[in-house]
């Protein structure tokens, strides 16, 4: 086993692309209750003018200069898929907090309209025999929270619980798969560390903690008023999602391999370990707490839950929702210099990609598809075996170019090999996948990349008045692949 270890790291140095020259796609058909589906966000598509409260992406995206940044009205995105025709079995989106029911964000206000909206949709998804896949958060915080302090103060706590209850109250009848959270690194480590996200605090080394502290807080507090107040009648099931790429060590040194896994504690391990066992990794604390007290601090920067809290966070989960797109190498590095204080010293590893590996319009997807059976097992391993959907995984293409809808060797290639490795991470590891939706339905807005990282199914030619959507050549694939359970010509039973 060692050795044909060894053996694929020098290739996927070398060679890059060529592993998946000699790898056969899985051949085995997908179990029948198996949900495929696309995924969406609220934010990203449909913009519910009417009656809609702003968020901080509405701020954000608005005060930017370069119009291909700016946020622009684009249609409803769910007429599509029932349009179309498509045996999707699952659809994920999500449900804006200070959306049309909701204007204000906060529960004082609630708009019988907007709740008819959502309603309706899911309504229309149960009679085509599509299952909704709800995330109650995908970063959109309301501007007027987070002017008091958003994912800072500890009050947001009590303001998102009461926005789920009112999500479990209105919406939990036909909704049997909620997630509270979508890529929370994101939020908090982008949103208020490195700044690079909404609402662009930097807050080095600090921020980031703080802000995931108080966020695992409000997670654990919706799950635990699912499992109190719905869960009796409801009968439903609450996860999170949480993104990580995989970090393939660059070589086979104890360093190297101690590296992987440091990293993915410090990526994914900071959101699922109290999650999943009850605090953050051991790797962690004391990490943050060394270098803290090297750096001046009185205490670690990285937060401390009582033990209370250890009881209230732990075990708040009934499936993972995971986010995978790509892989980056790691090695060791030399211990970085106190200084100030920032997340990537804190890991104190050497992280990059191989510029042998096919790219995309986006820099940080490269097509990778062996880390998808990789980090499967991780987290398997890691986790005690968790139910797993992946709720997103995708590649981009530049935009509108005609070329870009024949895509049959690059967004249908990615797949179908994402795919086959996920299907041999079932069968030959064991992993418990229930599921998989793509990211994503159409091409739409890509946060701060604007309009310039298209991920679609279908191409969507957003200078036409009705936002002409034109499925590309992996739709047919996607949609061929789940009507045959197969991802290639013929398949067989396992
Ligand atoms: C964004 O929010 C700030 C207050 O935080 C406000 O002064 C500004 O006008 C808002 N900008 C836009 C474009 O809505
Ligand atoms: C990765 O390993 C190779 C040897 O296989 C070495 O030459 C290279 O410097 C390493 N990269 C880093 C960033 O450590
Ligand atoms: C979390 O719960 C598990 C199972 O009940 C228990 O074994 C573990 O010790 C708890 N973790 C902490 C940090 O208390
Ligand atoms: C933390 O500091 C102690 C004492 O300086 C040291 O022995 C230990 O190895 C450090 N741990 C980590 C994970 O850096
Ligand atoms: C996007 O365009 C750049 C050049 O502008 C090119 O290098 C890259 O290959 C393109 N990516 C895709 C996925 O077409
Ligand atoms: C709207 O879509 C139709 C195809 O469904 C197309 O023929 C028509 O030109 C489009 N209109 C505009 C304004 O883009």
């Amino acid at each position: 086993m060692k050795v044909i270890l060894f053996l694929c790291l020098s290739c996927i140095l070398t060679v890059g692309r060529a592993q998946d020259d000699d790898y056969v796609v899985n051949n085995k058909y997908f179990p029948d209750k198996f949900m495929f589906g696309c995924a969406t966000a609220s934010y990203q598509g449909a913009w519910d003018e009417d009656g809609k409260g702003q968020n901080i992406w509405d701020n954000l995206t608005h005060t930017l200069s370069r119009t291909a940044y700016r946020k622009i009205r684009t249609m409803e995105t769910w007429p599509c898929y029932v349009k179309e025709n498509w045996v999707l079995t699952t659809i994920g989106f999500s449900i804006s907090w200070s959306g049309k029911y909701l204007p204000t964000g906060f529960p004082y206000k609630i708009n019988e309209a907007g709740v008819q909206y959502y309603r309706n949709f899911i309504k229309e998804l149960k009679d085509n025999g599509i299952e909704p896949l709800v995330t109650i958060f995908h970063w959109d915080t309301p501007q007027g929270l987070h002017e008091v302090g958003g994912w800072l103060s500890e009050f947001i706590v009590d303001y998102y619980a009461e926005y789920a209850r009112i999500v479990f109250q209105l919406f939990g009848d036909d909704v049997k798969y909620w997630l509270t959270f979508n890529e929370p690194k994101q939020t908090c480590q982008q949103g208020y560390g490195s700044g690079e996200k909404a609402p662009f605090v930097q807050s080095h080394g600090l921020g980031e903690y703080i802000c995931t502290h108080i966020l695992l807080k409000a997670h654990a507090k919706a799950w635990h008023i699912y499992d109190d107040e719905f869960r009796p009648t409801q009968n439903g099931l609450v996860g999170i999602t949480i993104d990580t790429p995989w970090f393939e060590p660059n070589t086979t040194s104890d360093e190297d391999l101690e590296a992987s896994e440091r990293q993915l504690q410090f990526e994914f391990g900071w959101y699922a370990n109290p999650i999943f066992n009850g605090d953050y990794p051991e790797i962690m604390k004391t990490r943050i707490a060394n270098r803290s007290a090297l750096e001046g601090f009185q205490t670690s920067r990285l937060p401390e839950f009582t033990q209370e809290e250890i009881d209230f966070i732990n075990g708040t989960f009934d499936y993972l929702g995971l986010n995978h797109y790509s892989t980056y190498m790691v090695s060791a590095m030399p211990e970085p210099e106190i200084g100030d204080p920032s997340w990537e010293k804190d890991t104190g590893i050497a992280v990059f990609q191989d510029p042998s590996w096919e790219g995309s319009a986006s820099d940080w997807v490269k097509v990778t598809p062996w880390g998808m059976r990789k980090i499967l097992k991780w987290v398997k391993e890691t986790y005690n075996n968790p139910a797993i959907i992946i709720t997103e995984n995708g590649i981009s293409d530049n935009g509108t170019l005609s070329e870009d809808l024949d895509d049959e060797s690059f967004r249908s290639h990615y797949y179908k090999y994402y795919l086959s490795y996920l299907r041999d991470a079932m069968i030959e590891d064991g992993v418990n996948v229930f599921g998989y939706t793509v990211w994503s339905l159409m091409d739409n807005f890509e946060w701060t990349r604007g309009y310039t990282e298209k991920f679609g199914l279908y191409q969507v030619d957003f200078s036409s008045g009705n936002r002409t959507r034109t499925p590309k050549k992996s739709a047919t694939y996607y949609s061929k692949v789940i009507s045959t359970r197969c991802l290639v010509d013929t398949c067989e039973e396992e």
